[in-house]
């Protein structure tokens, strides 16, 4: 019999580590923007979320490089049109929010006006954005683009909960193949 069809390897380990760091940004995001702590902590905290906030962009790339010229395994025929369209739409979103996101938080950095450089995990020093250094009136752009970035953090997890949802009906209801084809351990 021939094996079921499943993600490549590389497409698996990038699904997964990026969705791990899609959490964990969000745990340490809430808990720094939230509650009243030491500023030592709160500083190692910041520089902890932007060096895997970056992390998780430069991985994100490398999956859009990687889904480009790999080909993600065909469908069952019995797949309606309305699933296919309904699993695409919410793919681009997930990846359209797995770019915005870290760019936006990137952005808040870039136009802050306390101007904290910042050093991935402590060893490697990380630019600011181009151009947005340099505007004029940081102070009160810099809440505007601190609210795009928590909007859109917390918004995708909405379009999370549905694909993890969807993903949860496919193994138990109709028990095919969509979650093990992207489970790490088959
Ligand atoms: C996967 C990527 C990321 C996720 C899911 C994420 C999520 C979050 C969340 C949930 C918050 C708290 C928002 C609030 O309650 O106000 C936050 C705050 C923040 N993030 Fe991110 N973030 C990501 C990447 C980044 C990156 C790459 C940077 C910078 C290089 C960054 C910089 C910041 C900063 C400076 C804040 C504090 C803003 C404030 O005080 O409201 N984030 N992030
Ligand atoms: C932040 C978290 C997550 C993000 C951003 C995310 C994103 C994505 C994206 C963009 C794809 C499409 C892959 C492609 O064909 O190019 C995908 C596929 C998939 N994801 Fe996630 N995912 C997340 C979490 C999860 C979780 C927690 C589960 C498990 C319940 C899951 C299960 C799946 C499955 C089974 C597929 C394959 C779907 C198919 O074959 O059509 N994902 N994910």
């Amino acid at each position: 019999m021939r094996a079921k069809p499943r993600y490549d390897a590389v497409a698996i380990t990038l699904h997964w580590v990026i969705a791990l760091g899609i959490f964990f940004e969000l745990a340490l995001g809430w808990v720094m923007a939230s509650f009243t702590l030491p500023l030592a902590t709160k500083f190692a905290m910041f520089q902890l979320h932007k060096s895997v906030g970056i992390t998780v962009l430069l991985a994100v790339v490398l999956r859009l490089l990687w889904r480009a010229t790999h080909k993600p395994p065909a469908y069952d025929a019995d797949f309606t049109g309305l699933e296919r369209q309904a699993a695409a739409g919410a793919h681009h979103l997930l990846y359209l929010a797995m770019l915005l996101i870290p760019l936006a938080g990137w952005a808040v950095v870039s136009v802050s006006p306390y101007n904290i450089p910042t050093v991935l995990y402590g060893l490697i020093p990380w630019p600011d954005l181009p151009w947005l250094p340099g505007l004029p009136n940081k102070a009160a752009i810099e809440p505007w683009v601190e609210d795009v970035h928590a909007y859109l953090a917390y918004g995708t997890l909405g379009v999370v909960a549905l694909h993890v949802l969807a993903a949860l009906r496919h193994h138990f209801f109709k028990q095919d193949n969509i979650l093990r084809r992207m489970a790490p351990w088959f």
